[in-house]
């Protein structure tokens, strides 16, 4: 089976599409509801999507305009990060829900540990009565599955430690060159799965001459590579592009990759991104 379809199990069971496709950075209106539509005609049956884009209601109407049936596809949305208690999440949620034109979502995720405009706050309190909320919407069968974005191992612990439900999932940047070592460990302990955003490392890891070469070798492109890595790791890559051609190019994933060429792409170390 073409790795497009394939799932991975989440620790509640729930199944997850391998390759999500990723929104971040995709304008609303026309732009994010072409490239949503795109990539559903092109297979992908998960779409990662949140608050903070602003293009939840283009990413609804496409979805809805596909014909596709709601149960096929597997729709995430994420908490602002900036609202860090119970009744505001509840609210939050149900706002997502109109833009999305949805009646539950897949899975729903705090979008990072702290506000974006104040990152490394201590906002522990915040997060656990968020989550609560987050639980809260899991048992009324609101969402299929529930977890985090961002979140490092000091963060998960202290939900761990004052919630009931394991999260399902931890969303964070994944690509080759990154060190997530403690996180993804501490992960694979306690059953939450890693969904790897910016997969191509929003598209600067693409530059990188041994992944080229690499690429290469498997007569890939290095888009290809960047995604096949991250699932020879056991993540689920969240590719993003607004191009037909590579909508298309970043499903085209069914190789393996040997290990001894993964220890070449680990042996890459450094963070490509560049903010302008
Ligand atoms: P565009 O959206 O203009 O097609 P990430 O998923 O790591 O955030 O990376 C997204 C960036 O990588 C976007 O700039 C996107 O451009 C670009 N991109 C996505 N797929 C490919 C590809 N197959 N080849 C080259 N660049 C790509």
């Amino acid at each position: 089976m073409k790795t497009i379809k394939q799932t991975y199990t989440l620790n509640n069971g729930v199944k997850i599409p391998k390759i999500g496709f990723g929104t971040w950075q995709i304008e609303p209106g026309k732009n994010a509801y072409d490239a949503v539509s795109k990539a559903l005609k092109h297979g992908y049956r998960h779409i990662d999507t949140a608050a903070a884009y602003r293009n939840e209601r283009s990413v609804g109407e496409a979805l809805l305009d596909s014909g596709i049936k709601r149960e096929e596809v597997f729709v995430t949305s994420k908490l602002e990060s900036h609202i860090k208690s119970y009744q505001e999440t509840l609210d939050a949620f149900d706002q997502t829900m109109i833009e999305l034109n949805l009646d539950y979502l897949d899975l729903y995720l705090i979008h990072a540990p702290w506000p974006w405009n104040a990152m490394g706050k201590d906002c522990k309190e915040g997060n656990i009565a968020a989550y609560k909320a987050m639980e809260k919407l899991y048992r009324e069968g609101r969402v299929r599955a529930i977890g985090v974005s961002n979140f490092n191992p000091d963060d998960l612990q202290n939900l761990l430690d004052h919630t009931t439900i394991v999260p399902q999932v931890n969303q964070i940047a994944y690509f080759i060159g990154i060190d997530q070592k403690a996180t993804l460990d501490f992960c694979q302990d306690q059953a939450i799965f890693i969904e790897a955003y910016s997969p191509l490392g929003i598209g600067y890891l693409l530059e990188n001459k041994i992944v080229q070469e690499v690429a290469h070798k498997y007569a890939v492109t290095p888009a290809q590579l960047a995604i096949r890595w991250c699932l020879e790791k056991g993540t689920a890559p969240l590719p993003k592009s607004v191009t037909e051609s590579r909508i298309i190019e970043n499903t085209l994933v069914d190789f393996v990759i040997a290990p001894e060429d993964m220890k070449t792409l680990d042996a890459i170390k450094g963070d490509p991104r560049r903010w302008n």
